[in-house]
């Protein structure tokens, strides 16, 4: 298993100097951090470049919230794998459920990324998660599952080693209503069977990482469940206050 991945997604917040600061803040905070973990920030494109530059010298990484599966085109207001990636990204977050529930992306449009972010050499961390809706009706293990197969419809099975899959239940964003350790562990599990199955045993190396109100204050008990490799920090990842002590209690792991 590849180290704990820690990623935040800054989502539409933040300018390019109040985002360059606060990527500084937490490279700064990071500094003595000796365990091995994975930290990735998300910030908005306008401040990709400003954030790739304030993290020149630090382990921290950058990270892309989307992109289109065009390298380039008649696409007004798209950007692609390419020109993130020319911004020093090494990651892309696809399918985020404000994507999906605001923006309209299907699971089709979402499984045409994933080859050409792999093609410029980055990561893929696919987001599904089910709506309160589908879980107060018993299809979350269902959904989560049509999500996946149709995300990682054309995946060779040597590329998995390019995906991270992020949990992000609907009805846990933004909420402050995270989901609990026993109804994170029994979908992480899920998920790992199906990628064990759909892969073979290199599924077993994939992170599954948490994603839905996860604040310092809870942190602790999301770290105690072992299906849980990582976690996508949305409200609480604007912070250097707020985040540092997520990344520290996920290196005590
Ligand atoms: P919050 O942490 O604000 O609930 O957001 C989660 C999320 O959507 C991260 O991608």
């Amino acid at each position: 298993m590849k180290p704990p991945l820690i990623v935040a997604n800054w989502k539409m917040h933040g300018g390019q100097a109040d985002c360059a600061r606060l990527a500084r803040q937490i490279a700064r905070g990071l500094r003595q951090n000796s365990a091995e973990i994975e930290v990735v920030l998300a910030p908005p494109f306008t401040a990709l470049n400003a954030v790739h530059r304030a993290l020149r010298g630090s382990a921290l990484k950058l990270a892309a919230q989307n992109c289109h599966w065009e390298s380039q085109g008649a696409y007004t207001g798209e950007v692609s794998s390419m020109m993130v990636r020319e911004q020093g990204c090494r990651y892309v977050i696809v399918g985020h459920s404000e994507r999906r529930h605001v923006f309209f992306e299907t699971d089709a449009m979402i499984g045409r990324k994933l080859a050409p972010i792999m093609a410029q050499g980055m990561g893929v961390i696919l987001c599904v998660g089910e709506t309160l809706d589908q879980r107060q009706s018993n299809q979350t293990a269902s959904v989560v599952r049509r999500q996946l197969q149709l995300a990682l419809k054309g995946l060779a099975k040597a590329d998995i080693a390019n995906v991270e899959i992020a949990y992000e239940p609907v009805w846990a964003i933004g909420t402050g209503q995270n989901a609990t350790p026993k109804q994170v562990s029994q979908v992480h599990g899920k998920i790992r069977s199906w990628l064990v199955q759909r892969v073979g045993a290199a599924g077993k190396g994939t992170r599954i990482l948490y994603g839905g109100s996860v604040k310092p204050e809870n942190v602790a008990s999301l770290v105690a469940v072992d299906e849980i490799n990582g976690l996508l920090v949305g409200g609480a990842s604007l912070k250097s206050e707020s985040f540092l002590p997520i990344v520290r209690a996920f290196s005590q792991k």
